[in-house]
């Protein structure tokens, strides 16, 4: 590699989960503390960073044809090219070999070190990180300045579950928590940097694990609660919940903190405990229906997510049956569906009976019918209601508002509001992925109600 210089602008683009967009903010945050700016929208930028991800080969597959229209769309002057995330963690070396354009490949335990190896990297040499070291990169991570109204905040990182389709506990590598000190400074920080609403990430965020002000133990619950109490928060969030850790604290506080959202994401991937037993998931059907029916009886109006995989190997028409016999069951106001992709190392990609393509294609296709009709079902059951919407932004139309229900529905309006205000709406008219609504006449603005 050639020595060249300096970058000046970057762009990161993530891919995947919510965890790589918090992870691509922070690294965009590091970056500018470091004299690089982000370079404007249509611009070229100097540095591109990749924050890639490895759950299904689409995904992984991806970045190679990023890397190459980079390096070719640039020509002589090609962009500085940094491949992070978990196809830098999972294929890091191959990376190396494959792409003689990348420059710098950081693993997601490791892009603290991210300004050092871009200054490597600007001398000539190629520059990889993989290593995991908990807890090392938050606490070499700065304050965070800048935030919109609605914030991640990563908790909890890794899995020790290892579903024998899932690639997390390699890339991401063991379940740990961020200290509950640390949490509560960064939460505090993007108040001040105007965030009104946080979600809390995890790769299994209800493992989360934690010491209060006191020393006692908690559990997301709690942290959750000790939340509650900073008077600039509006409202929290948290993703994505696994059904073993799903604890009696977590489902009460659905019903106790107003502050706590309506809304859960607890993925279940299939309906037939056979494929559950096969994908080593530990919970069984009814186990997973029992925990939704107390979840509700917390919080009636609460709204259901769930992710699900399709043709798992040995998969039969009777599985996938049980799977949608599940989702008649549940009644999802949201839920995100995939065909299985075998995943090197991981074991179900040395499972046999695979199910064949087409098979997956029309089995993906019923499922998601089935999802869709029960996402619109839910919206349209919202019309009438009244609701607070935090506004994120502007809409496509002048004048015209944009943000979330409490059941996390994208809503928009028109009328007097800013970004960041917490208004009273009605729900006028429902779309399988929007509503329209209409201010309430008392101008709208909430101060301390959700
Ligand atoms: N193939 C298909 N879907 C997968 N997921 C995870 N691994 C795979 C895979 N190998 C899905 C699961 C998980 C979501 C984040 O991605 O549904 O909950
Ligand atoms: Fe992957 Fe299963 Fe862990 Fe979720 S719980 S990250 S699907 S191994």
């Amino acid at each position: 590699m050639q020595a060249r210089d300096n970058p000046k602008t970057f762009r990161v683009k993530s891919f995947g989960c919510q965890m790589n967009v918090y992870d691509g903010e922070r690294m965009g945050e590091l970056l500018a503390e470091n004299g690089m700016a982000p370079a404007a929208e249509g611009e070229d930028a100097d540095l591109v960073v990749l924050n890639t991800c490895h759950i299904r080969e689409k995904a992984a597959e991806k970045v190679y044809s990023d890397i190459g229209r980079l390096a070719k769309a640039g020509g002589e002057r090609a962009p500085l090219i940094a491949v992070a995330g978990c196809v830098a963690q999972a294929e890091g070396e191959e990376i190396m070999t494959r792409a003689p354009a990348v420059s710098v490949v950081v693993g997601p335990q490791a892009y603290h070190r991210l300004p050092e190896m871009i200054k490597q990297a600007v001398r000539g040499e190629r520059a990889t990180d993989t290593d995991m070291p908990a807890n090392a990169k938050f606490a070499a991570l700065g304050v965070r300045r800048r935030s919109g109204p609605s914030a991640f905040l990563t908790v909890q990182e890794g899995c020790d579950k290892f579903c024998t389709y899932c690639v997390v506990p390699y890339t991401r590598g063991a379940e740990i928590s961020r200290p509950f000190k640390d949490l509560l400074a960064e939460s505090q920080r993007l108040l001040e940097a105007g965030a009104r609403e946080i979600t809390l990430l995890g790769q299994n965020v209800n493992a989360w694990r934690g010491e209060d002000a006191k020393g006692a133990a908690i559990g997301l619950d709690g942290l959750i609660r000790e939340l509650d109490k900073l008077p600039d928060l509006q409202r929290i969030r948290y993703t994505t919940s696994h059904p073993n850790d799903v604890t009696d604290g977590l489902i009460a506080a659905h019903g106790e903190v107003a502050k706590l959202m309506p809304y859960l994401h607890l993925p279940v991937q299939s309906g037939s405990d056979r494929v559950l037993t096969a994908m080593n998931r530990s919970h069984t059907a009814r186990g997973y229906l029992g925990l939704i029916d107390r979840f509700r009886a917390a919080r009636a109006d609460i709204a259901i997510s769930g992710d699900f995989i399709v043709g798992f190997p040995g998969e039969t028409e009777a599985d996938f049956a049980a799977t949608l016999q599940l989702v008649d069951r549940v009644g999802y106001a949201q839920a995100f569906s995939f065909k299985y992709s075998a995943r090197p190392g991981t074991p179900a990609a040395a499972m046999d009976a695979k199910v064949p393509r087409e098979v997956m294609d029309e089995r993906l296709q019923r499922l998601q019918a089935a999802l869709n009709r029960d996402q619109l079902a839910f919206n349209r059951r919202s019309v009438g209601q009244s609701c607070a919407v935090l506004v994120e932004r502007t809409g496509k139309k002048p004048g015209q508002w944009l943000g979330k229900s409490p059941w996390l529905q994208s809503v928009f309006f028109e009328g007097e509001a800013a970004i960041g205000d917490l208004v009273e709406v009605e729900l006028a008219a429902a779309g399988p992925n929007s509503l329209a609504a209409v201010l309430a006449r008392t101008g709208g603005r909430l101060s301390d109600r959700r």
